[in-house]
């Protein structure tokens, strides 16, 4: 809890204005939130409340000040001027206990995940050595999202999960706190539709029959309506919505108050071009005799959990071994043996775990943009051109920075992000492969992004697209590859299943 977290509101609550139709209790109440970074004016006057009972959304543009707020009211960050006060429904506390997972993942790679989830119950008298009880303390808040989940899942060291079960360690560890508020940045991410659906299933208990106050983050239109009860919108540092209804705002009123520009309807791709194949200009042989053979030019999503898509993704971009896909390009077999060999063979790569291996976190935004190019063309670092050529690519995503020569850590999550996909824009490629590349992406630039790369896609590129967001699969790809929950090829969905049930199908994730 933060330097500035102790101060209660008074019993009744009473004292705060009531909106009308939210009478609980108020938990948390910051107002007139400022925080500058250097001349940056991050957040300027916010207001944000969050009451007993309600899973409150907070939502707005990439850069828009979101995990700043949540980073200011964890005491994570400090904050320049304004007034934070919390209040606890038990008796006899002051403040609640409150949980946060963060937009990035936070876990100690060394230890287990029993370890890392019983750390947080250290000030509860959870002694490290008693790891009798941190397994059982881990098991439960882990079996509280996936019943099935095995007990000796929480013995391996976090550093050999996947993205994915981390996220699942990371909620679980929040979920186990039993916290009063719970604040979750973009939790869903990475996580399938199946999970998703036991998480919301897990949150809204804790909300309406237990009284805890949710705050969630995330740039999933679908998601916030089907979880969510009330919204605060941030732009630019603003509270332009204070705890509005959900139901009171269409779609259109919520992104107008974002700040996006209104959706554009972008015409579908003809997917029967891609039907028949006239040349394979990429072909893929996997395990159980799965083949997939692509024209140039074609954008194939991939759907379903690690570690299916994972197993084919690695060999196409030099990540790791690959036993089971032989690539051929034109004909010729190829195997990559580094990520390297990949990027000269024209084959660009978005990888879903930005932190540990998209980001260059020791190096400037400029330099982190133009990495592709410098390794293609063994290329030299020049000064000269470089700002210009990489104010393009940036400006193209509308990427949020102050200065390109400040590291990407200045940067939030989503515009990080754009910096990832920004390094491959207008590189002559053969071939993309993007995990996740929209993650944590605002509603406007994704569609920056759909089009950027339907762009490629008519100049030629091939493009692999894996998404745990089945709506982004279809409304983006032309030809669906399929993988079962134990990584499986499932083959192609055919034009009958080329719906969302059509997916969870044969990904056995039910939607
Ligand atoms: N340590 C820092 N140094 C400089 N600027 C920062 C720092 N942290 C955040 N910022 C700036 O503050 C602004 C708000 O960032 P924040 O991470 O709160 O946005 P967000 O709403 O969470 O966005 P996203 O949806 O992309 O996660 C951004 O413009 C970012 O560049
Ligand atoms: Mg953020």
């Amino acid at each position: 809890m933060g330097p500035n977290a102790t101060q209660a509101l008074g019993s009744d609550g009473e004292a705060l204005p009531l909106s009308a139709g939210r009478a609980s209790r108020v938990l948390l109440e910051a107002s007139n939130i400022e925080k500058s970074y250097g001349a940056t004016r991050v957040l300027r006057g916010v207001g944000f409340q969050v009451r007993a009972g309600e899973i409150h959304a907070l939502l707005g543009g990439n850069g828009a000040g979101k995990s700043t707020l949540i980073r200011i009211i964890t005491g994570l960050t400090s904050r320049d001027a304004g007034e934070i006060r919390f209040a606890s429904l038990k008796p006899g506390r002051t403040s609640p206990v409150i949980a946060v997972v963060h937009q990035e993942l936070a876990l100690l790679p060394e230890l287990s995940v029993a370890e890392n989830i019983g750390i947080v119950h250290a000030r509860n008298g959870l002694s490290a050595s008693n790891i009798h009880a941190m397994r059982r303390v881990a098991i439960d808040a882990l079996r509280l999202i996936d019943p099935a989940t095995p007990e000796a899942f929480v013995d391996q060291p976090t550093r050999r999960l996947s993205l994915h079960e981390g996220q699942i360690v990371e909620i679980a560890r929040a979920l186990s706190t039993g916290a009063e508020v719970l604040l979750l940045d973009e939790p869903t991410a990475n996580l399938t539709a199946g999970e998703t659906g036991k998480l919301f299933a897990v949150l809204r208990r804790l909300a309406h029959a237990e009284g805890i106050g949710i705050v969630f983050v995330s740039h999933r239109m679908k998601e916030i309506r089907e979880l969510c009860d009330v919204c605060t919108i941030l732009r630019d540092g603003i509270t332009v919505e204070n705890a509005t209804p959900l139901a009171a705002l269409t779609d259109a009123a919520i992104v107008h108050q974002m700040g996006q520009p209104a959706h554009r309807s972008t015409a579908a791709r003809s997917r029967a071009k891609a039907e028949t194949v006239s040349r394979a200009a990429i072909s893929l042989a996997g395990p159980d005799g799965a083949s997939i053979e692509l024209a140039s030019g074609t954008i194939l999503g991939l759907a379903g959990a690690p570690p299916g898509p994972i197993g084919l993704i690695a060999p196409l971009v030099g990540a790791g071994k690959g036993r089971d896909w032989q690539i051929s390009l034109d004909g010729v077999q190829v195997k990559f043996a580094s990520p390297t060999q990949a990027v000269r063979a024209g084959v660009g790569y978005v990888s879903g775990d930005r932190a540990a291996k998209g980001i260059l976190s020791q190096l400037p935004i400029v330099d982190n943009v133009l990495a592709a190019r410098r390794i293609r063309d063994r290329r030299r670092i020049v000064r000269g051109a470089e700002p210009h050529e990489c104010a393009d690519l940036v400006s193209a995503l509308k990427l949020k920075a102050r200065s390109i020569w400040d590291l990407p850590s200045s940067l939030s999550g989503g515009n990080q992000q754009k910096l990832l996909v920004a390094r491959w824009l207008g590189l002559p490629l053969r071939m993309v492969v993007l995990e996740e590349p929209t993650r944590g992406v605002d509603i406007g630039t994704k569609r920056d992004i759909y089009d950027l790369v339907r762009q490629m896609a008519d100049a030629g590129v091939t493009v692999v697209w894996w998404s745990t967001e089945n709506v982004e699969l279809l409304e983006l790809c032309d030809r669906i590859f399929a993988f079962d929950t134990d990584g499986r090829p499932k083959g192609f969905l055919d034009a009958d299943h080329f719906t969302e049930d059509g997916v969870a199908e044969l990904t056995g994730m039910a939607a």
